[in-house]
């Protein structure tokens, strides 16, 4: 075995080394990095979940006890980190990759674990039910004061379900689907449909109000549960579904300011911490469109969505010295005015950007367009930035040092390492969909 390993190094080795010297370029280079920055990713995100002293299926926000305490299982965090895997289920077939029977049955009980957490979740006496934000792996709700309720949790919860009751249909399985899976989207797009109208803490947690997260969030899953409703054969309640969707439309159509052609993210504050959030401006927006691709309510290449992010690059790039370096991408925050520990750029708010721009390549490449290879490459720069700062055992917290760029706060920050897996994922769709002539230009280099 140690000398199949061994020779198996030695090609490799050199296998790279041609491909390096074929193309020595920064493509080659990142890819390189990639090949260790997945694997260390996935390995520092198994382990927050199901961690020894908490539930199967409870997802860690990170391991970190004391400044700050995330020692927490929180609804929205735990939907991201799910997401990664629910791509992986999605993109498996049997046919592929080495051992598809035991990836395939790991990844599905990693799923199933979640579920039944999060059905134990969803009917404990938690102080706003459906709408509470985070727990004790343990499943028990946490009753100290925190912004509450935050209603981004259960349509994103449900939004996921969705996906592996499709899975589950398509698998001949809809008898589980439905008895199992149905019921606990039931509840989240229930409470969404009721809720979605009210004000609600944002997904940083500080401002209750109306969010453009939030409600964009709510609009995906009420779409989606629509068309699981007809996966049922249930057309009432699938209209019932849509007949929420207007109402929740109308008042995004308000946070689209045309005169800036900015996305204003937050409006109508009711209570919370922050005030004053002059900019209007919120890397909020841009995760909301990475994480509604099925819904689309703006789409990739909206001008107001592009000028949203440009106009927040130029925020972050005056605010943080660390952006003065251009050879990579500005690394972004989660909103200019921030100064939680330390208001620095996140990871997971940089890798959205990355993401953002593989996706718009994406759907350029869709609408036949030629500007794929030339996203690609942006999307790269905030990778690159991202490479930059993560520590020398690939390790990310939640932000990054805005003078050195060294980790801070939260260690092993979940999301963040299912944000690089999933702007990763999003690269790998791009490029393989990059007309032949354009991935020979991008190949090609500076
Ligand atoms: C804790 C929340 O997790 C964080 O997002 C927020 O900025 C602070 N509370 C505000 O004090
Ligand atoms: C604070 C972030 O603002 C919030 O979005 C997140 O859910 C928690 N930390 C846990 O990661």
């Amino acid at each position: 075995v140690r000398l199949r390993f061994l020779f198996g190094y030695i090609t490799g080795a050199i296998l790279t080394l041609c491909v390096q010297s074929a193309h020595a370029d920064a493509d080659t280079d990142l890819n390189n990095w990639m090949k260790l920055a997945v694997p260390a990713a996935e390995g520092y995100l198994i382990s927050n979940i199901s961690p020894h002293d908490g539930l199967l299926g409870s997802v860690l926000a990170s391991p970190s006890r004391t400044s700050p305490d995330y020692y927490y299982n929180w609804i929205r965090d735990a939907a991201l980190v799910m997401d990664v895997y629910m791509s992986d289920l999605e993109s498996s077939n049997t046919t592929s990759s080495d051992s598809p029977f035991v990836r395939h049955t790991f990844v599905e009980d990693l799923l199933w674990n979640y579920l039944s957490f999060n059905a134990k979740l969803q009917s404990s006496n938690a102080l706003t039910g459906i709408g509470e934000p985070k727990f004790y792996v343990t499943g028990a709700p946490y009753m100290g004061d925190w912004g509450r309720p935050q209603n981004d949790g259960p349509a994103l919860r449900a939004s996921l379900l969705i996906r592996f009751m499709h899975y589950l249909i398509q698998h001949n399985r809809l008898d589980e689907a439905q008895t199992k899976v149905w019921p606990v989207i039931l509840a989240d797009l229930t409470y969404v449909g009721q809720n979605a109208l009210n004000p609600s803490y944002d997904l940083w947690e500080e401002f209750k109000g109306d969010n453009f997260f939030t409600l964009v969030t709510d609009r995906a899953a009420l779409l989606a549960g629509a068309d699981a409703a007809l996966w049922l054969k249930n057309k009432s309640l699938s209209d019932s579904f849509k007949s929420q969707v207007p109402k929740i439309e109308a008042v995004m159509q308000g946070h689209l300011n045309t005169k800036t052609n900015q996305v204003v993210e937050n409006m109508h504050r009711v209570a919370g911490l922050i005030d004053k959030k002059d900019s209007g401006l919120d890397t909020a927006t841009v995760l909301a469109v990475i994480h509604t691709d099925a819904y689309p309510y703006l789409k990739y290449d909206s001008s107001m969505l592009q000028n949203t992010v440009d106009q927040l690059a130029k925020q972050f790039q005056q605010i943080y010295p660390i952006n003065t370096r251009s050879d990579v991408g500005s690394a972004f925050g989660r909103y200019p005015e921030d100064v939680y520990y330390g208001g620095n750029p996140w990871f997971l708010t940089t890798l959205a950007v990355a993401e953002y721009y593989y996706k718009l390549g994406l759907y350029d490449v869709q609408m036949n367009r030629s500007n794929g290879s030339k996203y690609l490459a942006l999307g790269d720069m905030f990778l690159q930035r991202v490479r930059k700062h993560v520590d020398a055992q690939l390790h990310m917290s939640e932000q990054m040092d805005r003078n050195n760029g060294f980790l801070l706060s939260a260690p092993d920050l979940s999301w963040s390492y299912a944000s690089l897996l999933t702007a990763v994922n999003a690269r790998s769709r791009l490029s393989r969909n990059l007309p032949a002539v354009a991935s020979v230009a991008t190949k090609a280099g500076p």
